[in-house]
């Protein structure tokens, strides 16, 4: 019979942890605060973090990172960041046709052109991972690694029809094993996936969605007494108008806007 000091017993299980996972925020402040204002009505969440990709394609660079400074949202790099924080020649983003790539130059100038030297320096103050270890790192139990693309870099594309072996090599090199768990984004798609026991996660994004819903997305990882991990993705209508209004507003090309507005698959109407 374990002695119970002070009410606390080593029988007892330790409570629920529940974390937010935000990713691709993308400037866009509006989603940012429906995202952080339905994590406060979800209540009970013990900590949030953002996956990277604060800034480019809408007109809020600065405002998004305060504004997650200021909530002590902490966070990993994602390409964007890094790119933006080390003046690389392009945003390390993925081109689908010349048009694409000719707007992706446009948004990476506007946004190396319109960042502060504050927000440049807390861009690349970001660290590439994070690990998370909801029991505590004195006792055995899940690990949560946070990165922004993959465990090797921030600019490849995790996406949902990756073999097992992908995701089984990206487990190795983060040093993730059975009861694990890997988080991302990058991709803007969310999704979750379980391989010989590690949960690969990709969060989707608060910012620019790419999945043909407007509506910001997030996820919750809850992490149980035992270690037990479960996963849910989180949609949230925030004032998309307002976005769209402040992209035409400002010398972003007015394609971002539509794109909002139709969570990434414009029709070829419209
Ligand atoms: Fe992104």
């Amino acid at each position: 019979m374990h002695p119970s000091v002070g009410g606390w017993s080593p029988r007892r299980p330790h409570r629920a942890m529940r974390y937010a996972l935000v990713s691709d925020v993308h400037a866009n402040l509006p989603a940012l605060d429906g995202v952080l204002a339905e994590i406060g009505r979800l209540g009970g969440v013990t900590a949030t973090y953002h996956l990277g990709d604060l800034v480019g394609y809408a007109p809020w660079p600065n405002e998004v990172v305060e504004r997650l400074r200021g909530a002590g949202v902490s966070g990993v790099s994602g390409n964007y960041d890094s790119t933006v924080a080390t003046d690389y020649k392009h945003c390390g983003c993925r081109y689908e046709d010349p048009r694409q790539e000719a707007l992706s130059h446009l948004s990476y100038a506007w946004t190396r052109a319109h960042v502060s030297s504050g927000t440049k320096a807390l861009l690349g103050q970001l660290p590439f991972r994070l690990d998370v270890r909801p029991l505590g790192g004195h006792t055995a139990g899940p690990t949560l690694t946070l990165v922004h693309g993959t465990p090797l870099n921030n600019t490849t594309y995790w996406t949902e029809d990756r073999p097992d072996a992908f995701c089984l090599k990206m487990a190795a090199a983060a040093g993730a094993r059975s009861g694990d768990l890997i988080a991302f984004g990058h991709t803007h798609l969310p999704w979750h996936r379980i391989v010989d026991g590690v949960h690969f996660v990709n969060t989707g994004s608060v910012g620019r969605p790419k999945d043909g819903d407007w509506r910001a997305g997030f996820a919750i990882v809850e992490v149980d007494g035992a270690g037990a991990i479960a996963v849910q993705h989180v949609r949230v209508e925030y004032d998309v108008e307002q976005a769209i209004d402040a992209i035409r507003r400002s010398e972003l090309p007015n394609e971002f806007a539509e794109y909002l507005r139709y969570g990434g698959r414009v029709p070829a109407t419209a």
